[in-house]
């Protein structure tokens, strides 16, 4: 599309606003267009509007307050309120489905469902559906049958790669922007108007890379399955450093020295968690099967099975400090959001740990300093904690499980004084050894001797 079609000013929609599509709605109000956020949650779109956020995210509460009273940014159920929308982006869920390892792609399918007769009354106006959401390769091209026949209306599949925690800096200064289209050599439309919409981005020479859907679609799964790749490596060395002696921070800090491997996501501990990586994997593995490729995917079932290996170890090493059961010893739990700076629990490794010691019997006490409500929420009868003190009151063993900086500046002279016995799981590889046994603790820590 010649650069004279682009309009002036965009009008952007950004449609599922949960974790992904309201940081990317307001870092897109940020960046200067008008940008809707559209969901069928009615209590979201409410808060939204009021500026406040439904989820904890450093710097976001700022971003949205800010755009939200610029006017520049708004937040609606309605679908007939994104006529004059020029690029609408998709940024549904597409969880992992209740009946197997694939994705859930309904909220995509119903998305563009309710936007069909808005795109046909644009009458030719030239139009692009930007999807977001992670999806099954092959998905882009199946929605792009769904509107072909719709006059001036294209489809580009642009990942997105942001971090929880990181989220705002992640979407104003990615490392690389992705567009995925149908016909590279026919694509006028859809870079015009992801360029015009990215202009501040690329301005700074963010890289902006246009490949066809089906190379888009699997440059995210395939970023995300080899971080866990990593990170169930990283695991797997760990165990064998437990039974020999070696210690998984030296092997990882010396291995991550050579560029080619690169020093990050060899954290060892216990294993990743959050809505994307173990879904994402499992999407690969089930999206493999469908095209006859299985055989070659054998080896994410294991760093799936690595990681959750991970969890049952930890609850191992805990009855082996306990003397062989857990049954009504009580057990701090620091931590419950599956990584620091993000109160979400999704598949969190410390609130499944904590969840299998309190099904073995454990007075389990959990405490995080932002996730405590959506732990309540999901689970009513756990115990709770506001405060790390109280959780670590009387505890027979304590459990360090999401590296807070708040838990791991700890001092361990004062936590000793509070617990019942001195004897610490670091579930993260986050303490500093010598101090925490210095003060008296008794340190069990992954891949540590
Ligand atoms: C991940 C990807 O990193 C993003 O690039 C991607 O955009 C996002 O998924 C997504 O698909 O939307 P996120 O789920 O926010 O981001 O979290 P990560 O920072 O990747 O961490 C995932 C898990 O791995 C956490 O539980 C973390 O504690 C764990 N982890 C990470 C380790 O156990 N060791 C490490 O060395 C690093």
């Amino acid at each position: 599309m010649p650069d004279s079609l682009v309009p002036a000013s965009l009008t952007l929609s950004v449609i599922g606003v949960g974790y992904l599509g309201a940081v990317h709605a307001a870092a897109m109000a940020e960046l200067g267009h008008r940008v809707i956020g559209l969901d069928v949650d009615q209590a979201r779109i409410d808060a939204l509007s009021e500026g406040q956020s439904p989820f904890h995210e450093p710097g976001f509460d700022e971003l949205l307050r800010r755009n939200v009273d610029s006017g520049r940014l708004t937040f609606t159920t309605d679908y007939t309120e994104l006529a004059d929308v020029d690029v609408h982006f998709l940024a549904l869920g597409t969880p992992q489905r209740d009946d197997g390892l694939g994705a859930d792609l309904s909220y995509i399918h119903s998305a563009l469902d309710a936007l069909t007769s808005i795109l046909e009354a644009r009458n030719g106006k030239p139009t692009l559906i930007a999807g977001k959401s992670t999806v099954p390769v092959g998905t882009a091209r199946e929605l792009h049958a769904r509107i072909t026949s719709i006059d001036g209306v294209a489809l580009a599949w642009n990942p997105e790669f942001l971090r929880e925690g990181f989220a705002v800096e992640d979407t104003l200064r990615p490392d690389r922007l992705v567009y995925g289209v149908a016909d590279q050599s026919a694509a006028d439309q859809e870079i015009g108007l992801l360029d015009a919409v990215y202009a501040e981005l690329l301005d700074l020479e963010i890289p902006r890379k246009v490949y066809n859907f089906e190379s888009a679609e699997l440059v995210k799964v395939s970023a995300n399955s080899f971080l866990a790749t990593k990170i169930s490596f990283i695991n797997a060395i760990s165990e064998l450093c437990d039974v020999t002696g070696a210690d998984v921070n030296d092997v990882a800090e010396a291995i991550g020295m050579d560029d080619r491997i690169g020093p990050k996501f060899l954290r060892a501990g216990i294993g990743f968690g959050g809505g994307c990586l173990p879904k994402d994997i499992r999407g690969l593995i089930s999206r493999a099967g469908e095209l006859g490729t299985v055989d070659s995917f054998a080896f994410l079932r294991d760093i799936d099975a690595i990681n959750q290996g991970r969890r049952e170890y930890v609850v191992r090493l805990a009855k082996r400090l306990l003397e062989g059961s857990v049954d009504g010893k009580r057990i701090a739990v620091l931590g419950a959001a599956f990584k620091p700076d993000t109160d979400d629990v999704r598949d969190s490794p410390a609130l499944d740990i904590a969840l299998k010691l309190y099904s073995e019997g454990a007075r389990v006490i959990i405490t995080d300093p932002v996730a405590n409500e959506n732990v309540r929420g999901r689970y009513p009868s756990f115990h709770v904690e506001d405060s790390t003190e109280e959780t670590l009151r009387d505890a027979d063993l304590v459990l360090l499980l999401t590296e807070w900086k708040q838990y791991r500046d700890l001092d361990p002279r004062t936590a000793k004084e509070l617990v019942s016995k001195a004897q610490i799981i670091d579930g993260r590889n986050a303490l500093d050894l010598d101090t925490w046994r210095d003060a008296g603790w008794q340190v069990e820590a992954l891949g540590r001797p």
